[in-house]
């Protein structure tokens, strides 16, 4: 199985234990569910190789645009564990949920003078400052209120990874951050240095997401610890803060590789302390931003079959009731998933189909060429896995269908913590 909180039992499949045929008739379909459990121990990889060869100065931030809901917030906070979040909407979940605030840091390459006045007033650990505009507006905001704002400045190091197009960012001419090569980096901290209100600790970039290569981080943080040094050499600033974003990968298909975490934090540990000696600088203290690699593998959505359409030397078509709305992931990257036939998975898998939302457009598909037991039929129970990042989260109301709910799945106790949205809900904001 994809991942070792999927099993099978008695033809059934299981997640995290819970027969999931049972759960898509208590709860009704579609349904995002959610292993508590696997969070936990995904959080808990994190801490403690980050403890084990950083210390204790350093810090995980759950990058919470992966999977947005009080709930979690209310997780990371037991975790003892940072946030970033990039939206005043992430901001106030986080804080109704009572989310220590001063443990987030609030990204975003346009942040609205809303948003930067909202995070001051509810004193914000960080702002990733994107660019001098934004510094200018915390400036003048933390003057108002007689405040001072801890900042990371967002740089890019000029980085291109193996991934989807649309999560690369770490490039120069990427959208976010001010690039490194350019000098504009440099530049920038001395303008940032002279505010009186904004409080410079040190530097953030992301490279980008679902990252599988080997050495990317380490040729990442030469070239940002080089620039640590120039900022000595320059400014006479001593970098106290690294942080380097998120964007490990995660399996979601066999072919997919898989890493150990612990070595992989090691590497980068020895390769960052090697560098800070070789500029004579400090080791700052370390910060990393995952996202996926907390929520994916914990998330797993269930679907009723409806329609299946048969097109004899062509293809076949397996429709269920979601669709692009609750994953819009293979429309926008051709992203691929695991996908069973949650109530049949003792018969032989010999029918090929894509398996297909029911939203008013082709492009509405959440896995081609899937392989099914030839007698699927309506009211059979699709689970697609490792669906926990930046499905809920990016989900829509296209065709005005509803958002599903959320079903934690924890031990022995399963229980909502998203309700599934009612067509009121559907036209709550209409005014006519
Ligand atoms: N930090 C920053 C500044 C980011 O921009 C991101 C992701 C993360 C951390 C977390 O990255 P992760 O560990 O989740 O890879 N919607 C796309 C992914 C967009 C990622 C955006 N930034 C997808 O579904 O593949």
């Amino acid at each position: 199985m994809i991942c070792e909180n999927i099993t099978t039992k008695n033809g059934h499949l299981h997640f995290n234990n819970f027969d999931v045929v049972d759960l898509a008739k208590k709860y009704g379909t579609p349904l995002y569910l959610m292993d508590e459990n696997r969070i936990r121990k995904n959080v808990h990889a994190y801490k403690e190789a980050l403890n084990k060869y950083f210390g204790d100065s350093a810090l995980t931030l759950y990058a919470s645009k992966a999977c947005s809901f009080m709930y979690i917030y209310k997780i990371m906070m037991e975790e003892n564990i940072g946030i970033d979040v990039v939206s005043s909407g992430e901001l106030y979940t986080a804080e109704k949920s009572d989310f220590d605030l001063s443990k987030a840091y609030f990204h975003s390459n346009n942040k609205t003078d809303e948003d930067i006045r909202y995070g001051i007033e509810k004193n914000i650990g960080y702002f990733v400052v994107d660019n001098i505009e934004e510094a200018l507006v915390i400036e003048k905001i933390c003057g108002d209120l007689n405040k001072e704002q801890k900042i990371l400045l967002r740089v890019t190091p000029g980085i291109d990874t193996h991934t989807y197009e649309a999560d690369k960012t770490g490039k120069i001419d990427s959208k976010f951050g001010t690039a490194i090569e350019t000098g504009q980096a440099l530049t920038l901290v001395g303008e940032i240095l002279k505010l009186k209100h904004v409080r410079l600790y040190g530097f953030h970039c992301h490279v980008g997401s679902q990252v599988f290569e080997e050495d990317v981080y380490e040729r990442t943080s030469k070239i940002m610890i080089k620039f640590f040094s120039q900022v000595k050499e320059t400014y006479n600033f001593e970098t106290l803060e690294y942080d380097i974003g998120g964007g490990l990968g995660v399996r979601y298909v066999d072919d997919d590789p898989s890493f150990n975490l612990d070595t992989k934090i090691k590497i980068l540990a020895t390769c960052i302390k090697e560098e800070c000696k070789k500029y004579n600088l400090n080791v700052p203290s370390f910060r990393i931003e995952p996202g996926r690699s907390i929520v994916a593998d914990a998330g797993m959505t269930l679907y009723t079959v409806g329609t299946i359409k048969k097109i004899p030397g062509y293809k076949n078509y397996v429709s269920i009731d979601g669709g692009m709305t609750d994953n819009p992931r293979f429309a926008l990257y051709g992203a691929r998933y695991s996908c069973f036939l949650a109530n049949k998975m003792n018969n032989l898998c010999n029918f090929k189909a894509d398996l297909v939302g029911r939203c008013c457009e082709s492009g509405d598909i959440i896995a081609k060429d899937i392989m099914f037991p030839s007698d699927v039929s309506r009211y059979d129970i699709v689970a697609v896995a490792t669906t926990g990042a930046y499905n809920y989260s990016m989900a829509s109301n296209y065709n005005r269908l509803p958002r599903p709910s959320i079903v934690m799945l924890k031990d022995d106790k399963d229980f909502l913590v998203v309700k599934r949205e009612s067509l009121d809900d559907i036209i709550a904001n209409d005014i006519i």
